[in-house]
């Protein structure tokens, strides 16, 4: 069986997570302040706030761009649930925008339709690790003042236009789940060049404390603080820092596996009409977190769905990446979305299926991925 994913971890890790449980330190310290140092000059980005999950990471920066009960924040239907979630959080809406149907990353040509007099920010989110288009997005947000949050959960290492992503909008969010492209088990980063933003974010991420326990507790800290707002218990550990911080050292490496893979798996498929594979704009990098194929279902005899089972019962791991959120039931009954909403969405949904992509695999695995999936497509033509 080859798995969907399994993570890249070596005796570097280890040796950094042991070093943290010798140290008696286990809880957000100096491995978190490190590890939010290197990455925020790995994107190009002044400040880099470490946190749990990249979940708490939109949370908190929606929070710090100042969203409140009764604001609508646009939102891709293409996403997984934390992106909108968050914004349920708050009390605001999630507006959601179809997508596009070659990098399945929000139609920038349906924002301006979806904003109202009750708009405060857009979450655009780098779908599989291709990063949106980034200019039209700033130029809207600028022009009806709405705040920009990047959903970055796919998108480490990308880059638009000559810039990391991490260093274009206002804030962005990453995910350091254990299938995302560097790992700590559970983890996110927020960054952004802005001061007060930063600090709010900190902040909040730890109960709105005026001091977290490193500046209260080591040798150097005070015992005192002061709440000064009710906030979250968001905060990195040490523990997942330290495992971060020898990821952090592989990231490029992972990334060139990954491309490589993805460049593999295209050839591949190049010669079969009834697989549209995915491919990166112009002056980009794409991050390749996922490598998301769409079958071309009137040229088969099989359905999605079925071609999955199949893949899994000659031993080959996949996903799909995702059932769009106004599908879902929860986003179906509050806001009354229906699927003709967002026709793109709804008609990708049934199409897209994502292999295995991950530097664990070797040359010969996605050989063999390419090989089952030649003959499923040979089997099933119409
Ligand atoms: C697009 C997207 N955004 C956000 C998240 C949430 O990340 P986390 O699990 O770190 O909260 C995910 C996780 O899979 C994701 O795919």
């Amino acid at each position: 069986m080859l798995p969907f994913h399994v993570p890249d971890l070596g005796e570097e890790e280890i040796t950094e997570v042991v070093d943290v449980l010798r140290s008696g330190w286990l809880t957000t310290g100096p491995k978190a302040r490190d590890f939010e140092r290197e990455f925020a000059a790995m994107v190009g980005a002044r400040h880099a706030v470490a946190v749990n999950s990249c979940t708490a990471a939109l949370h908190l920066s929606l929070e710090a761009a100042g969203i409140r009960e009764g604001d609508e924040v646009l939102v891709p239907t293409m996403t997984f649930a934390a992106t909108a979630e968050v914004v349920a959080y708050l009390k605001a809406k999630p507006v959601l925008i179809d997508c596009d149907e070659h990098t399945l990353n929000l139609n920038c040509n349906l924002i301006e339709q979806a904003i109202t007099n009750k708009t405060k920010a857009i979450i655009p989110v780098h779908f599989a690790g291709q990063p949106c288009d980034m200019d039209p997005i700033l130029s809207i947000a600028n022009a009806y003042h709405l705040g920009v949050i990047e959903d970055a959960a796919h998108a480490l290492p990308a880059r638009y236009h000559g810039k990391m992503v991490g260093s274009i909008a206002k804030s962005s969010c990453f995910s350091f789940y254990a299938t995302k492209n560097i790992t700590t088990g559970e983890g996110g980063m927020i960054t952004t060049d802005d001061p007060e933003y930063a600090a709010r974010v900190r902040m909040m991420s730890l109960h709105g404390l005026s001091r977290d326990a490193w500046n209260r507790y080591s040798t150097e800290g005070s015992w005192y603080y002061e709440i000064l707002s009710p906030g979250f218990k968001y905060n990195l550990t040490d523990i997942a820092a330290a495992l971060g911080l020898a990821q952090l050292k592989k990231c490029d490496r992972f990334w060139k596996t990954r491309e490589r893979f993805a460049a593999l798996y295209s050839e591949g498929f190049s010669d079969i009409p009834e697989i549209r594979c995915p491919r990166a704009a112009a002056d980009i990098q794409h991050a390749w977190h996922l490598y998301v194929i769409q079958l071309e279902l009137d040229r088969l005899r099989i359905t999605r769905n079925e071609f999955i089972q199949r893949l899994q019962h000659a031993g080959i791991g996949c996903s799909v990446h995702f059932i769009p959120l106004h599908l879902h039931p929860y986003y179906r009954d509050t806001f009354g979305y229906r699927p003709d909403d967002f026709p793109m969405a709804s008609r990708v949904f049934q199409r897209v299926l994502s292999l295995p992509l991950y530097s664990r695999m070797t040359d010969e695995d996605v050989t063999r991925v390419v090989e089952i999936v030649r003959s499923l497509v040979k089997e099933n033509r119409r």
